[in-house]
């Protein structure tokens, strides 16, 4: 393959993989599936310990207990935002409208992917402090969740990062048997989506980096 255009199909899919949030009924064949999970476990992990693990729900009565669940966490810490007026077409009001469909037909949506960690202390944690469970380990699972996310878009699947799961992640994880050395680290709702991808809305780079002391652009 042309080394040049390689790159150039990864830099268009990074710069088009919008949150997709409205998403078709239409079934993800398994063998899909099982390639964006493939492309999941080729992320980096510290000392190659791949602390992930993934649990798939597809089935109606799982999906419908965990849309239940999101649409009451997103309404009791959203109030204000979901019950906007959405009127006007703003950036803003279009995320809404978007999140509306989202927690309203959850679970139609195909696929729910829940991407766990391995609980583990961070290092800057003294032993002495260490109380409870370990939070999973995020830095170690988000470059999977990234790999997860660029598959879907390549394979032309919708798919959006959530995270309201952590308002009743007890209750997910002894739903479906969740064992405590894990702990969930994103949710993703996973289809053919009925929107078009990209663009995205990003600042450049250059707004965001500095060249051997901060502030230096
Ligand atoms: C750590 C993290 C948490 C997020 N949580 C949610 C979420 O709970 N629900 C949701 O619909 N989108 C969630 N998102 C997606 C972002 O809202 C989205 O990527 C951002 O608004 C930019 O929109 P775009 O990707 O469509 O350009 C999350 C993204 C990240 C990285």
């Amino acid at each position: 393959m042309n080394e040049n255009r390689q790159y150039e199909t990864f830099f268009e899919l990074a710069s088009s993989m919008r949150a997709m949030r409205r998403l078709k009924p239409d079934p993800v064949p398994p063998s899909v599936l099982n390639k964006i999970l493939e492309a999941g476990v080729q992320a980096p992990s510290g000392q190659n310990t791949q602390p992930w693990s993934f649990l798939v729900l597809q089935q109606p009565d799982s999906k419908a207990w965990f849309a239940e669940r999101y649409k009451a966490a997103i309404e009791s810490r959203f109030t204000g935002m979901m019950s906007m007026s959405t009127e006007k077409d703003t950036a803003l009001t279009r995320q809404i409208k978007a999140m509306q469909y989202q927690v309203n037909h959850m679970q139609e949506f195909p696929v729910i992917l829940i991407v766990c960690g391995l609980r583990d202390w961070p290092f800057k944690v003294a032993e002495a402090d260490r109380i409870g469970l370990a939070p999973p380990n995020f830095g170690a699972v988000y470059p999977c969740v990234q790999n997860i996310l660029l598959a879907c878009r390549s394979l032309n699947l919708g798919a959006a990062l959530t995270t309201m799961h952590q308002v009743f992640e007890e209750a997910l994880c002894e739903h479906f048997a969740i064992p405590d050395e894990y702990g969930v680290v994103v949710t993703i709702p996973i289809g053919y989506p009925m929107g078009k991808f990209g663009p995205i809305r990003r600042k450049p780079a250059a707004n965001k980096t500095h060249y051997e002391t901060w502030g230096r652009h």
